[in-house]
């Protein structure tokens, strides 16, 4: 036989037990975006920011700015807007660059 006290802990435990089981598993499943591939700025972006992103301003005014991905994905297709030309994945790279430095 286990002792009584044992016993008790064990009929309290069971329910709370039951209880976190149930609630933990309510919770929603959490989705991590990681980068798929590395940008070798270098050679993929650098010649992009010079050559395409430097036809209406210097490259100082891309430099100055802090943004989040969001804000420079917003201002990178404004920039196309005006006129920048960037394919999409060119897009993509300057944007991941711009935002993780
Ligand atoms: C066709 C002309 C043109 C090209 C090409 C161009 N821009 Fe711009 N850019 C502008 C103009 C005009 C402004 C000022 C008005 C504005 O902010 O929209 C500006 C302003 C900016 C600013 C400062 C405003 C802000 O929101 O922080 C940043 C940063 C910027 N451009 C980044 C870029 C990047 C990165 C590229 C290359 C993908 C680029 N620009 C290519 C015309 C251009």
């Amino acid at each position: 036989m286990l002792p009584a006290v044992t016993v008790r802990l064990l009929l309290i435990l069971c329910p709370v037990l039951l209880l976190s089981g149930c609630l933990s598993k309510a919770l929603p499943p959490v989705t991590v975006q990681l980068p798929t591939r590395t940008i070798d700025y270098q050679r993929e972006v650098k010649p992009l920011l010079d050559k395409r992103c430097t036809v209406c301003h210097s490259r100082e005014r891309i430099d100055q700015a802090q943004k989040t991905p969001e804000e420079w994905a917003a201002t990178v297709d404004r920039m196309i807007g005006n006129g920048a030309q960037l394919s999409p994945e060119e897009r993509q790279a300057v944007i991941d660059y711009l935002a993780s430095r």
